[in-house]
């Protein structure tokens, strides 16, 4: 661990809050140490967020509302590509702060959290511009797209400058304020996508962040009249609990839950391309992505020979410091995360499942590393196989044909994103068809440009969508005016 010398200075914000345009580091508040989980060392803290806090941002979001969502779009989108720019020419600080922050490899951060935001925060723009903010019906009604007022944003810790500009750039193209509480694992980047807000001249109280731990700052702001949409994205526990509160005030949320979503692989696709692939795709960022593939399901004639292939792959990561641009894995996000990985592990071990890999990677002396698993021969209803593990884990399970191949695929709660293998067209169309998630890709595609295609769950994966039109489209609410007779 010692290339991260390498990379500094990097400079780590200080423990502040941002609200109402102004930073404050009140002195009688609780830090929050931040580790990098690769040396266990600590690299900066924030705030614990009070009631006084949270109370202070819904204010400065309240008044800020007014005045934000009466500049026209073409100011709003001006400023948000003002940030896009300011994501550009600080991206590679931001990637390295994001992670030491995560213990994702560099090249990855690289990847994921500079570039794919800011590609994010320019396609919103985009959308925004050519959006139908008004127009008439076939009825001679008028509708009215208006902003749904303040935004309770909630992020999660594994794609944290994605996840945070996934939701804060429609909001503010659609003339929202934001309230923003960043995962407490991964709060430096939010403070650092802050000070670049500030530096464009984002106006102040549209975007404010609030650091503090879930269950109390967290808890606080959801629990506290204030917001008009709270968007979230973590945990099914948390989310469901987060759907209760917003739902009996009749508040809007979106959710974005998770996932435990499947590969399948017809008899008639190329294996190792599809098992190499899935490989990639499921161990990307430890496998902590909500829409990894992490249950491949291949024909049960070929589950020994997937599974040579699938360990092979896994014992070729190399893992190591994040910040080492030859790392390929890096360590899990938290000492919790490794502990509940390895359980999950260690209980399918012990029901007589076959574990390759798996083990804690101990020989760095400090982070929380754990050598990719691949797992098989296990009961179709194993919680390895039904659970959400968030870790470096994938199982492959056997299919008699594809109706049986549909209904594994299918016998999960979640339905976030799905992955389909066929060499012949027709099939593999039918099979995409018939799998119930949110985002389906056929035979290995990546995401394209622009990344506008909406993200988010059937099922307990989650309400809403996010990214293109469909994400712009939860921080809107619509009015219809009758009567208005526009000549049309
Ligand atoms: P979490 O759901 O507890 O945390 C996500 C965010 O919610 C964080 O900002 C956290 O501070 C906040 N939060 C937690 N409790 C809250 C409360 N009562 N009120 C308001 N905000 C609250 O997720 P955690 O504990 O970090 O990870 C646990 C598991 O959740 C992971 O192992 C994984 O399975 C899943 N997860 C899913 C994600 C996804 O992308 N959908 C992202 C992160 C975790
Ligand atoms: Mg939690």
């Amino acid at each position: 661990m010692t290339s991260t010398a390498l990379y500094s200075p990097v400079v780590v914000p200080a423990a502040r809050l941002y609200i109402d345009g102004q930073w404050s580091s009140p002195p009688d508040r609780e830090l929050i140490p931040v580790l990098n989980p690769a040396t266990e060392q600590t690299i900066g803290s924030v705030i614990e967020g009070t009631q006084d806090d949270v109370d202070a941002a819904y204010a400065a979001a309240r008044a800020a509302l007014g005045p934000w969502s009466s500049t026209t779009l073409e100011h709003r989108a001006a400023l948000l590509d003002a940030l896009a720019d300011a994501l550009h020419d600080r991206g590679e600080e931001l990637a390295i702060l994001a992670a030491m922050e995560i213990g994702m490899p560099i090249n990855e951060s690289r990847a994921v959290q500079a570039a794919f935001p800011e590609s994010v925060l320019r396609s919103i723009v985009d959308v925004a511009r050519t959006a139908r903010w008004e127009y008439d019906d076939e009825s001679g009604t008028t509708i009215v797209r208006e902003p749904i007022g303040v935004v309770l944003a909630i992020t999660p810790w594994n794609f944290p400058v994605h996840q945070i500009i996934a939701k804060l750039a429609p909001a503010l193209a659609a003339g929202c304020t934001v309230v923003l509480k960043p995962a407490e694992l991964t709060p430096l980047n939010a403070l650092f996508l802050a000070e670049l807000c500030d530096t464009v001249g984002i106006p102040a109280g549209v975007v404010n962040v609030v650091t503090g731990r879930g269950p109390t700052t967290g808890e606080m702001l959801v629990q506290t009249e204030g917001y008009d949409l709270v968007s979230f994205t973590g945990s099914l526990k948390v989310g469901r609990h987060i759907g209760e509160v917003a739902g009996h005030r009749v508040t809007r949320s979106t959710l974005e839950l998770g996932g435990k979503s499947p590969a399948v692989v017809l008899e008639d696709a190329d294996l190792e391309i599809a098992v190499r692939t899935t490989v990639k795709n499921c161990f990307t960022n430890a496998g902590q992505k909500c829409n990894a593939p992490t249950r491949l399901i291949v024909p049960r004639e070929s589950l020994e020979r997937a599974r040579t292939i699938a360990a092979a792959a896994a014992t070729s990561y190399v893992l190591g410091d994040p910040l080492d641009t030859s790392t390929t894995m890096g360590p899990l996000a938290s000492s919790d995360q490794r502990d509940k990985v390895l359980g999950y592990l260690d209980a399918a071990r012990h029901r007589g499942a076959t574990v390759d890999g798996g083990v804690p990677a101990e020989e760095f002396g400090a982070g929380y590393f754990v050598h990719p698993a691949i797992v098989t021969g296990v009961a179709e209803d194993d919680p390895v196989v039904t659970d959400e593990i968030f870790g470096p884990v994938l199982v492959i399970l056997g299919h008699d044909g594809f109706d049986d191949a549909v209904r594994i695929a299918n016998d999960t709660p979640y339905g976030l994103s799905a992955e389909v293998w066929s060499a012949d067209a027709t099939r593999v169309e039918d099979l995409a068809r018939q799998i119930k998630a949110g985002q389906v890709r056929v035979n290995g595609v990546r995401s394209p440009q622009p990344p506008v295609a909406p993200f988010g769950g059937y099922k307990a994966s989650g309400l809403g969508r996010e990214l293109g039109s469909f994400g712009l489209d939860e921080y809107l609410e619509t009015k219809a005016v009758l009567g208005l007779h526009h000549n049309s």
